[in-house]
Formats: C-alpha cells, sequence, structure tokens
C-alpha cells in the first residue's frame, strides 16, 4: 500500500497554486478549498467497495454497481478542518462528522485535547480525519490516537499542504494510516509553519488576520 497519495491531477495543482498565493482574498481562499476537498474526496474514495445490484433500464434488465453500504464519518480537527467537511459531504452526503479541538500545552508541550465529539457509531464507520495542514504531525498524531480508542476501522487523513517532518510523525505513529495529500512541501520553518505553504489555514479560511 503506498502510504502518502499525492494528488497530482492538474487541476488540484492549479487550484493549490491559488491558495498559495498571498493576493487570493478569503471569499476565494474559502471556495477553492471546499473544491480542493470535493476532488480529493474523489480519490480517497477510491477503495470503497462494490456491490452488485438488479435494475431495469428504459432497454433491459443488467446488473449495476453500488456502494456496498460503506459508512463513513468526516473527523474535522478545529478550526480549519472545518473548512474541508463541505466539500467531502457534497460526494458522500451520508456520512456523519466529528470534531476534535487540540492544542499544545506550552509547557509540557504535549498535546491536549479541549473539545471532542464523535459519531456515536465510530466503532461502525471508517474514518477521514480532515485538516488542511500536516506540519509537525503532533495533532495528527494525537486526533488517531484519541479516534482509536473506539474504533479499529480504517483511519485515513486528509491534508491540503504537508510537510516531510509531518508525513515522518504520523508514520513512525501508525503505519496504517494512509496520508492524501495535494503536496509535500519543503520544511518547517521555525515557527512551525509549513515552507512553502499557504500561512494560517484557519486564519485565512475565517478572515481572523
Ligand atoms: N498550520 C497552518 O495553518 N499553517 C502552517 O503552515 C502550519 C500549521
Amino acid at each position: 500500500m503506498k502510504e502518502v497519495m499525492i494528488l497530482d491531477h492538474p487541476l488540484i495543482q492549479h487550484k493549490l497554486t491559488m491558495i498559495r498565493n498571498k493576493k487570493t482574498d478569503l471569499k476565494n481562499f474559502r471556495e477553492i478549498v471546499d473544491e480542493l476537498s470535493t476532488m480529493m474526496a474523489y480519490e480517497v474514495t477510491r477503495d470503497i467497495p462494490l456491490k452488485d445490484i438488479k435494475i431495469e433500464t428504459p432497454i433491459v434488465k443488467t446488473t449495476g454497481k453500488a456502494i456496498a453500504n460503506k459508512k463513513m464519518a468526516i473527523v474535522a480537527v478545529l478550526r480549519a478542518g472545518l473548512g474541508m467537511v463541505g466539500g467531502i459531504l457534497r460526494l458522500i452526503p451520508s456520512a456523519k462528522v466529528g470534531h476534535i479541538g487540540i492544542y499544545r500545552d506550552p509547557k509540557t508541550l504535549k498535546p491536549v485535547c479541549y473539545y471532542v465529539k464523535l459519531p456515536e457509531d465510530i466503532a461502525k464507520r471508517d474514518v477521514i480525519i480532515v485538516d488542511p495542514m500536516l506540519a509537525t504531525g503532533g495533532t495528527a498524531v494525537a486526533t488517531v490516537d484519541y479516534i482509536r480508542k473506539f474504533t479499529r476501522t480504517d483511519i485515513k487523513f486528509m491534508c491540503l499542504v504537508a510537510a516531510p517532518e509531518g508525513i515522518r510523525v504520523v508514520r513512525e505513529h501508525y503505519k496504517d494510516v494512509k496520508i492524501y495529500t495535494t503536496t509535500v512541501d519543503e520544511r518547517l520553518n521555525e515557527h512551525a509553519y509549513i515552507v512553502p505553504g499557504l500561512g494560517d489555514a484557519g486564519d485565512r479560511l475565517f478572515g481572523t488576520k
């Protein structure tokens, strides 16, 4: 299994450049993140199982393919992950949505979970964690740690931009969590921002800076 999937479709790469550009305004940034999330959802769901169902076309009786009752949950990492939820729900409207908020304690540097609300039946659902930026990997690992307490189902991690450091940390902890991204950037800077990156995804999505 390929552990890191870089989605290099030309439309995805074009839109990635648009959100990297600091001149892209709030409205366009938000819309493009939403569009990218829909496009990525297409790839993230590539392995969902199908079953045969019998139908009738206007011409004949035939057998067609249909999704084999796969249940999914999207878990958005607060707050920037919220910007990716709508785009995925467009393709998987029956998915349930969980939320998780994690911050790093400045003294211990350990991740602290300050908010969590997951679907009650998460143990029956495959999970897609969404967070636009996979930077140090600390939040991603803490999120998987938390979700793993409740389910042994498949977990995928979907981000827009990943740093090599973040990928390494997730891979060290969870070899079975496949990462989907549109790019693996160069590195983190001294403030743990991704370079070249796109800045603070939350601020750019919500206009808070
Ligand atoms: N979070 C962000 O929003 N941007 C980064 O570059 C790193 C983490």
